[in-house]
C-alpha cells in the first residue's frame, strides 16, 4: 500500500493507492452519517458493498456533469436530512468525483467528503488535487471550486472491471504526467506498454503511484493554479476543445491535445521532432488517438473561449523535452494564425 498526504492551504488530503475499497470504514470518522454518491456501473459491480449506505445515484457520461445533476443531488441530500454532520463518499470515476465534490463543497456551505476512485483516469489524476465542478454553457468545468477531499482511496483492482475504452483513456493522463515532469516514467511506459495494455496489476499499481506523486507535488506548490499547476493542463487547452466538439472521452481528447501541443512545441520551444515522434508512438501503442477529424477552425473557435484565457493571451503548456514543460503566455492572434491537425 502507498500513502501520501497532500498539504494544500490549511487542509490535508490523504491519498492511498493499493488499498481495498472494502476497508472504506477505516477512513471514516465515528459519528458521521455517510451518504454515497455513485453511478449505475459501480452499483452493478460493487453494489453489494456500497448499497449498505444510503445511495444517491447520478447519470453516467459527460452529459450528466451539469447543474441539473447537482440539483438532483441537493434534493436527495435534503430527503436524507443530510447536515453538517454528514459525510459524502463519492464512488466512481472523474465525473462522479467532480460533481459530488462540488455538491459536498456547496451543500450547507460545505460538508466533508472523500473519494473511492474507480477509473484509471480518476486514480491517476481526476480525484487527486481538489478541483471539482460541472460543465456549463458548452464549456468544460466552468462552475466549480477548489476543495480537497479528506481521503482518496485508489483500489487499483477496481480498474479490472473497466471497459477497454475507459481503461485506455486513463493512459493519457499518465503519459501527460510523464511528459511534463518525469522522463524516467516515460521510459518505464515505453518499456511496459504491452504489460500496461494487458492490465498487469503490478505495472498498473506502479503507474498509479508515480502519477499520484507527480500530481500531489505540483498541487502542493500551487493549489489554486496561479502558476506551476498550469503545467497539468498539458494537452488540455486543445484537448477540452476537442472533447466538447467531437464527444470523444476525456483521455482520448487529451491524447489528441498533447500531440497538437507537442507539434507546436517544435517551433516554439525547440522540442526535437524525434521526441514528437516518440510521444506519438507511445500514445498509439497505448491505443490512444493522435489526430482529430475535426476542422481546425472549429477547434480554435472553442479553444478561444477557454476559461484559461486572459484577455488577449492564452496559456499554452508546451514541451522543451520529454519531462520538461514550459508555460507560454501566447497572444491569441498567434494561436489563431496557426492550423492544427
Ligand atoms: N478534477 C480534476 O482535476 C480532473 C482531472 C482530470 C479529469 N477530470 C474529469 O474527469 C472526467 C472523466 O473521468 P473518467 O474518465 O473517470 O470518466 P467517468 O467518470 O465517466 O467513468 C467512465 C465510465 O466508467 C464507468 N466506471 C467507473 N468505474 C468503473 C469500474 N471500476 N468498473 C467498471 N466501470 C466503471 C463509469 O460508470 C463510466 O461509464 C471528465 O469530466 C474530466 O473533465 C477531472
Ligand atoms: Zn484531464
Amino acid at each position: 500500500m502507498f500513502q501520501l498526504t497532500i498539504h494544500a492551504g490549511d487542509t490535508e488530503s490523504q491519498v492511498v493507492a493499493g488499498e481495498s475499497y472494502r476497508n472504506l470504514a477505516d477512513y471514516l470518522q465515528d459519528g458521521r452519517r455517510v451518504i454515497v454518491i455513485t453511478d449505475a456501473n459501480i452499483l452493478k459491480y460493487y453494489g453489494d458493498f456500497f448499497s449498505a449506505y444510503p445511495v444517491i445515484e447520478i447519470g453516467m457520461g459527460e452529459k450528466n456533469k451539469t447543474l441539473d445533476t447537482l440539483a438532483h443531488i441537493y434534493n436527495r441530500l435534503l430527503e436524507y436530512n443530510a447536515d453538517r454532520n454528514s459525510f459524502i463518499v463519492a464512488v466512481g470515476g472523474g465525473i462522479v468525483c467532480d460533481v459530488a465534490g462540488f455538491a459536498a463543497s456547496t451543500y450547507m456551505r460545505g460538508i466533508p467528503f472523500g473519494f473511492v476512485s474507480t477509473t484509471l483516469l480518476s486514480q491517476v489524476d481526476a480525484s487527486v488535487g481538489g478541483k471539482n465542478g460541472v460543465n456549463f454553457g458548452g464549456y468544460k468545468n466552468m462552475i466549480g471550486a477548489f476543495n480537497q477531499p479528506q481521503f482518496v482511496l485508489c483500489d487499483t483492482t477496481m480498474t479490472q472491471t473497466l471497459p477497454d475504452r475507459e481503461f485506455i483513456s486513463g493512459f493519457a493522463e499518465i503519459v501527460k504526467a510523464a511528459a511534463i515532469r518525469d522522463a524516467g516514467l516515460f521510459d518505464y511506459l515505453e518499456q511496459n506498454a504491452d504489460k500496461a495494455m494487458a492490465r498487469d496489476p503490478e505495472v498498473i499499481r506502479h503507474l498509479v503511484v508515480e502519477s499520484v506523486k507527480i500530481k500531489a507535488d505540483v498541487v502542493e506548490h500551487d493549489e489554486r493554479e496561479h502558476g506551476e499547476r498550469r503545467i497539468l493542463n498539458f494537452g488540455h487547452t486543445f484537448g477540452h476543445a476537442v472533447e466538447v466538439f467531437t464527444g470523444v472521452t476525456h483521455g482520448e481528447a487529451v491524447s489528441i491535445g498533447m500531440m497538437m501541443a507537442a507539434r507546436r512545441s517544435v517551433a516554439a520551444c525547440g522540442f526535437p521532432q524525434s521526441q514528437v515522434d516518440r510521444l506519438e508512438h507511445l500514445l498509439v501503442r497505448l491505443g490512444l488517438p493522435v489526430t482529430t477529424g475535426a476542422r481546425s477552425e472549429d477547434i480554435l473557435r472553442i479553444l478561444l473561449k477557454d476559461k484559461k484565457r486572459e484577455s488577449d493571451f492564452i496559456y499554452l503548456v508546451l514541451l522543451r523535452e520529454i519531462g520538461k514543460a514550459v508555460i507560454c503566455k501566447t497572444p491569441i492572434e498567434e494561436v489563431k494564425g496557426k492550423k492544427y491537425k
